[in-house]
């Protein structure tokens, strides 16, 4: 069953041969799709690695702040921006995003070994020094214009439904990019504040997840629930994008950041919550119309839970109580796996049918166990239950989604065998 088919081009839809281009063109955007699962298996084998050798006290010799870098950029930049370029590149029909999509997936991939070696640092390439992963990383983030100058030519071909969210995305992909120049300046001209680097970085990352990563998904979701005709929808989607920019102060440790930008934040992140529940109440009034899309359901919660995140970060207090507890890495992993990870399969299915995630169920059961293995490494587990039995919950927890999507990766590559 699929939910919601992909923009077709004005052709016969009888006509054999538009039948067979049609089908090679999905049967090529799913063999992106295919990559970003692999590189997602690969990323979070190296996230379960990462908890599991100060466990075993044995790192192989390699350096864990390396280890969490080649996690997060594999993650970002060979698993989501794929996935969300093959699913994009299918309702607009578009060849030039399809081919963009390999060029990033392999980018990723070929980024992964200098990171995992040498982080940010230098690589040894023979007898030189060269900064191999900033370099894959560059191109990779050149090929966001890319995508951005594609998305302008073809956007006539966006369904309405999910125009504006994804108009909003790519806007905000651009933005956040600034971050990752800034990054770049802020580390030649090494300022004597640690807040221009802290500005940059969350620039970058924040934006991308909350902008990008989060209207691109929302924008799937209100196609496949068919609610384009919600005037809150609409009214909640452009608060959301208009104050999504300046969510990213909230992340900045708060001793750093001047008064009069702690406010411009605070307001930022209570009116993209605000206007984020108002998206996710239209999204889920729709959902609850309809008989199927089912599947919809636990990507939406997560982003319920960071909406409400949102309005509570705004409240300063609330804010440091939260980073002082730890729960920095359970936010992300909220927000990137719980609704970015579970939204793209989402997305996948309704795009393409089922055919596209087997195993979807299990993967989300494995998902939310990650989740929830994240709370006892927190400052709001209960300090009695704490026992030998946290870091085995926690490595199975870690380990469990990699093992499901080793399971879907499995079954698609014996269906595209055997097809
Ligand atoms: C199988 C699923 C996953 C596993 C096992 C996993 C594991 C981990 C671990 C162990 C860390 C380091 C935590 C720490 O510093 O204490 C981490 C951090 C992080 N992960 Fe994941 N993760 C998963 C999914 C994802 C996904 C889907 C994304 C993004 C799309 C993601 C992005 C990140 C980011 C951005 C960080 C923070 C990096 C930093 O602070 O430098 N992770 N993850």
């Amino acid at each position: 069953m699929s939910m919601s088919s992909p923009s077709a081009p004005a052709i016969d839809p009888e006509s054999k041969s538009t039948a067979s281009v049609r089908g090679r063109q999905t049967s090529q955007s799913m063999a992106v799709w295919l990559g970003a699962l692999l590189c997602f298996v690969l990323a979070g084998s190296t996230g379960a690695f990462f908890r599991a050798a100060p466990w075993f006290g044995w790192t192989a010799g390699f350096d864990l702040g390396n280890v969490r870098h080649a996690h997060s950029h594999l993650m970002y930049f060979g698993w989501v921006m794929p996935a969300a370029m093959a699913i994009l590149a299918t309702h607009l029909s578009s060849r030039r995003i399809r081919t963009l999509g390999w060029a990033t997936l392999w980018l990723a991939a070929l980024s992964y070994p200098p990171f995992f070696l040498y982080g940010y640092g230098m690589a040894t390439v023979g007898s030189m020094q060269l900064p191999l992963s900033v370099i894959l990383a560059t191109a990779n983030l050149l090929a966001w214009y890319v995508l951005a100058g594609f998305y302008v030519m073809e956007r006539g071909k966006a369904p309405d439904a999910a125009r504006g969210f994804w108009d909003g995305a790519v806007g905000l992909l651009v933005l956040s990019s600034i971050g990752a120049w800034g990054l770049g300046v802020v580390q030649a001209i090494r300022p004597e504040s640690s807040f221009w680097f802290a500005a940059a970085l969350h620039l970058f990352l924040d934006l991308f997840a909350h902008g990008w990563i989060l209207l691109f998904v929302l924008g799937c979701a209100a196609l496949a629930l068919d609610s384009s005709a919600s005037l809150l929808l609409r009214w909640s989607r452009r608060l959301l994008i208009g104050a999504v920019p300046f969510t990213f102060v909230l992340s900045i440790p708060p001793s750093l950041v001047p008064p009069s930008l702690n406010v411009v934040g605070a307001l930022g992140g209570l009116f993209a919550g605000i206007g984020a529940l108002g998206v996710l109440v239209a999204l889920l009034r729709a959902w609850g119309q309809r008989d199927d899309g089912g599947f919809w359901l636990p990507g939406l919660i997560a982003f319920l839970v960071v909406a409400l995140a949102w309005i509570g970060m705004s409240i300063p207090d609330v804010g440091a109580w939260g980073l002082d507890a730890g729960l920095r890495i359970p936010y992300l992993h909220i927000l990137l796996l719980g609704g970015a990870t579970l939204g793209l399969w989402s997305a996948a299915r309704a795009t393409w049918g089922p055919g596209a995630t087997p195993g979807h169920g299990l993967f989300v059961v494995a998902s939310v166990l990650l989740l929830v293995s994240l709370w006892p490494l927190t400052g709001i587990f209960p300090g009695a239950w704490r026992g030998s039995w946290v870091m085995r919950a926690v490595l199975a927890g870690a380990a469990a989604p990699v093992l499901a999507a080793v399971y879907t990766v499995v079954r698609l590559g014996v269906t595209a065998r055997s097809t």
